[in-house]
């Protein structure tokens, strides 16, 4: 094994870090003091268990004499805070950098926004509900449940009006399944825009989402099979968010869901009640849902008609165009991180199909001359997040990262040029494309396209 191999790099995140400001903003002197202080996590562990003399005998260079270890903190030899001392449980304070943030001058106002989920820094598949990725019309609302109807009419026998027990009463599944919104990843369509992964990619999360069937309540109602094609979702909030779904999908997957992550929806996600259509763009998953309306032909409402359509290179609108590809991105390193030192780097990402099961991620450090094939680590489950990692030893020269996903039905996630041929320049919506982060010599990682 190299020495390059055995160290394991270090890097300053972004935005939020471990690392004091003034350390943060000297990479160089940081590189200097990691050096001096040559501390190998195996080492600290082994002092942390006692046997600090033992490996401080079998290797000088471990590390022994680290005040944060030979000094009892506080927490040590104090009495620690009791139960309950937050009924509702909060991160660390130590983590407050970690939030979803709004894109400075994004929007004109806030209550028309969005406000990104900080990709960077989130483990494994779910996305934790307080940073989960935010996009209202109108603003949020926190509804009170016991006010909440849900109506179901239109081609159906027996058109109901639900209450939230009502619904809550009735047989429920849990599923796993990401959320993205058609605009993500928006900004890149021309050229760079943005310099982290939360600005670039952070319009997308991965939930379980708990509730009911659509076609349970659309049973219920008596749906008239000879005649419903399509189905309307209707929210409560001020935007009058309305979608069509067709029959077939609102009958397969579709959810009406009350639970996320174990509790009730968040306010900003839908509480009390929002529909789940798993692989179709977030705009579709109707927040504060208080109607459905079952039809014959597509409503043709503002948000499909006029807004969430794809300005092709001949002219022409792309209307009703809601999958959304198989697509990945390498969370760290990414934009506005600094790798501290050369060495070992474990390159983490996310990857996701509105098709199906993500089948295979290849990961390149070199522009994509050369590819390896990532680990997919488990469960890789359908229509929700996979999670790959896979190891890379940097050698301290520059290195362009990129990942590139393959789903289970062969579709391959395309490079920005070949994205570009088929749908031009001018679109908003549905920017799929291979990601690329650029490693400067002195560790900078930044956002680059690579054609
Ligand atoms: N539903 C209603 N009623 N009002 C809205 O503004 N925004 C839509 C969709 N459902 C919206 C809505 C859009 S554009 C997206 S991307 C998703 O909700 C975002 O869901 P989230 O805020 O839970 O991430």
């Amino acid at each position: 094994m190299s020495t390059e191999v055995k160290k394991s790099g270090r890097l300053i995140k972004a935005p939020e870090n471990f690392l004091s400001k003034e350390d943060a903003k000297s990479p160089a002197l940081m590189r200097r003091k990691f050096l001096a202080a040559s501390v190998s996590s195996a080492a600290a562990s082994m002092a942390a268990m006692g046997l600090a003399s033992s490996a401080r005998a079998a290797s000088p260079v471990s590390g022994a004499g680290d005040p944060n270890i030979l000094n009892l903190p506080t927490h040590t030899t104090g009495l620690g805070q009791p139960v309950a001392a937050n009924p509702y449980g909060m991160p660390s304070q130590y983590e407050k950098g970690l939030q979803r943030r709004e894109s400075p001058g994004l929007t004109r106002v806030s209550a028309a926004s969005v406000a990104f989920t900080p990709l960077q820094g989130t483990f494994g598949i779910i996305t934790p509900s307080g940073l989960h990725f935010e996009r209202h019309h109108q603003g949020w609302w926190d509804i009170d449940p016991s006010k909440h109807r849900l109506m179901v009419m239109g081609l159906v026998k027996n058109p109901k009006v639900y209450t939230m027990d009502d619904i809550m009463r009735l047989p429920s599944v849990s599923r796993i399944h990401f959320i993205e919104c058609g605009a993500n990843t928006a900004m890149e369509w021309g050229n760079v825009a943005v310099p982290t992964v939360q600005y670039s990619h952070g319009m997308v999360s991965c939930s379980e989402f708990t509730g009911v069937p659509l076609s349970v309540l659309l049973e219920d109602c008596g749906i008239d099979m000879k005649k419903a094609k399509y189905v309307l979702g209707e929210g409560a909030d001020g935007s009058s968010m309305t979608r069509t779904i067709p029959l077939d999908r609102a009958l397969d997957d579709v959810l009406v869901a009350y639970g996320m992550n174990g509790e009730m929806l968040r306010p900003e996600n839908g509480y009390p009640l929002r529909l789940v259509v798993p692989g179709i763009q977030g705009v579709s998953w109707v927040k504060w849902l208080r109607r459905i309306e079952v039809g014959d032909q597509k409503w043709a409402t503002k948000d499909e008609a006029v807004h969430y359509i794809d300005l092709m290179p001949d002219g022409l609108h792309r209307q009703y165009t809601g999958i959304q590809e198989a697509k990945s991105v390498i969370t760290t390193p990414s934009g506005g991180q600094t790798l501290l030192d050369k060495g070992f780097y474990n390159i983490s990402g996310l990857a996701w199909s509105g098709r199906g099961k993500i089948k295979r991620v290849d990961v390149s450090v070199d522009g994509g001359r050369n590819w390896r094939t990532a680990r997919l680590e488990t469960p890789v489950l359908s229509k929700a997040f996979t999670r790959f990692n896979i190891d890379w030893v940097w050698n301290g020269g520059p290195a362009i990262l990129q990942s590139r996903a393959q789903d289970d039905t062969g579709y391959v996630q395309p490079k920005i040029n070949q994205l570009r041929e088929v749908r031009g320049t001018r679109s908003i919506y549905h920017q799929n494309a291979i990601q690329s982060w650029k490693v400067a010599e002195n560790g900078e990682v930044s956002n680059v396209q690579v054609y």
